[in-house]
């Protein structure tokens, strides 16, 4: 897979630099994003160069500290409210200014599916659909219900998406976590593909 359309490194380059930034465990699971993506890119007709991309780079900014997102927030203006939240939010929602910086990619639709890679939203495209399911599914990833989240990835997106929200809303819910009001959104807006 070449990314020289929309970075100026090589993905080797784009490899080492992620190495020097996150753990092995991360960057393995960053690649079974990548090679997920590109399965569900084939499998409903989305760009797979793109959504190898963003599932590359889709926990690039996962790693930063709190203090540096705190930062970047203050720096781009963003919604003084994100800083009631943490790492989970932040490193997709704050994460995506961190990545323009770094690697000055400006694909706003890669942008936009890793921003909201781990919240939703209420309309997502394809590529968002894509890099939100291939998070969830990705090879290296073992826990109860992902063999079925593996199987509806393969007939809807749309039910994938709401499975996973489901999913997440209760894991949340039954540990007394406070749900990001835009996760809220994602699960009203395709909780009805599960019926
Ligand atoms: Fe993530
Ligand atoms: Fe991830």
């Amino acid at each position: 897979m070449s990314y020289e359309a929309y970075l100026a490194i090589s993905r080797e380059g784009l490899l080492e630099k992620m190495a020097e930034q996150m753990s092995t465990k991360r960057l393995e699971h960053s690649l079974g994003v990548e090679a997920a993506a590109i399965q569900l890119a084939k499998r409903y007709g989305a760009d797979e160069i793109k959504a190898g991309l963003a599932g590359l780079l889709h926990d690039y900014a996962k790693e930063v500290s709190d203090e540096d997102f705190l930062a970047l927030i203050d720096k781009y203006q963003l919604d003084s409210d994100l800083k009631n939240w943490g790492n989970n939010i932040w490193h997709g929602v704050v994460g995506i200014y961190k990545i323009k910086e770094d690697l000055g990619l400006s694909d706003a639709e890669i942008l936009h599916s890793i921003e909201t890679h781990t919240v939703g939203s209420k309309e997502m495209s394809l590529l968002d659909k894509i890099i939100y399911v291939a998070d969830y599914i990705e090879d290296g990833r073992d826990f109860p219900g992902v063999g079925e989240a593996r199987e509806i990835a393969a007939t809807s997106l749309d039910r994938a998406v709401a499975y996973e929200t489901a999913r997440t809303v209760a894991f949340l819910a039954q540990k007394a976590q406070p749900i990001y009001p835009q996760t809220i959104e994602t699960y009203n807006a395709y909780i009805s593909y599960l019926k």
